[in-house]
């Protein structure tokens, strides 16, 4: 066997085979191409304020309002609800917040002549209009209105929450009913119904949820009331 024969490490060899200190120097460059993103993110983040400005305030509106009587000029955001406007600016906080989407009737108030869901509508869409609350009801601040002194004989509520929403709505109920409105369950939508059924008053407060229940009572109120006898 001659010396070129047997397997001797030669220079070649030495060229093929990673050593220990060139896979120190390949990593040591790798780290480095790694770590140059996270590098350039770190300066981009420090440089990027941590919370973003607040938005501009939103410009505010007059609104001018007749409120049980009462002028008031309210400035307000133009996506202020009525229901806000009454309870937060002018504050009346009578009307009460269920929902908040139209569904339960605690924001019935009475706007030129009609009940509404004070939760439904902007306030700015309201200006110079009238609004009746809850705490407009009475004639003075002193009595109680019909409807009121009705909804404490006949016991018509149980936590109160809904109440000031019913009393509106049966307040404006009655008015319709004697305008001679029809609704869903009238038998004849062209003649006056001849009275306020059950049936009538409970189609016409449909829209006024009581989580207590007290329906049978809120009903015998309105009907003392539209009735004549309370
Ligand atoms: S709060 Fe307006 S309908 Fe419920
Ligand atoms: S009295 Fe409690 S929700 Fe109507």
């Amino acid at each position: 066997m001659s010396p070129a024969d047997t397997h001797s490490p030669d220079a070649s060899d030495a060229a093929q085979k990673p050593s220990r200190r060139r896979f120190l120097q390949s990593a040591a460059a790798a780290a480095a191409v790694t770590a140059a993103p996270l590098a350039h993110a770190q300066q981009q983040s420090a440089a990027t304020p941590a919370v973003a400005p607040p938005p501009a305030a939103a410009p505010m509106m007059p609104v001018r309002l007749t409120i049980n009587g009462h002028p008031y000029e309210l400035q307000v955001e133009a996506r202020t609800t009525l229901l806000d406007a009454l309870r937060e600016y002018a504050g009346l906080t009578g009307t009460k917040k269920g929902c908040d989407r139209g569904q339960c009737g605690a924001c019935t108030v009475i706007v030129s002549g009609r009940r509404i869901n004070s939760c439904l509508t902007l306030a700015v869409m309201h200006d110079g209009e009238s609004v009746t609350t809850v705490e407009g009801l009475a004639p003075d601040g002193d009595t109680l209105a019909p409807i009121q002194k009705a909804f404490i004989e006949k016991d018509a509520f149980q936590c109160g929450y809904c109440t000031p929403g019913q009393l509106c709505s049966a307040t404006a109920l009655i008015a319709e009913y004697r305008a001679g409105d029809a609704s869903a369950v009238t038998a004849d939508v062209r003649a006056r119904p001849p009275q306020l059924s059950d049936d009538e008053i409970r189609e016409r407060m449909s829209g006024n949820i009581c989580r207590c229940g007290a329906y049978p009572n809120i009903v015998a109120a309105v009907k003392a009331v539209a009735s004549g006898n309370a």
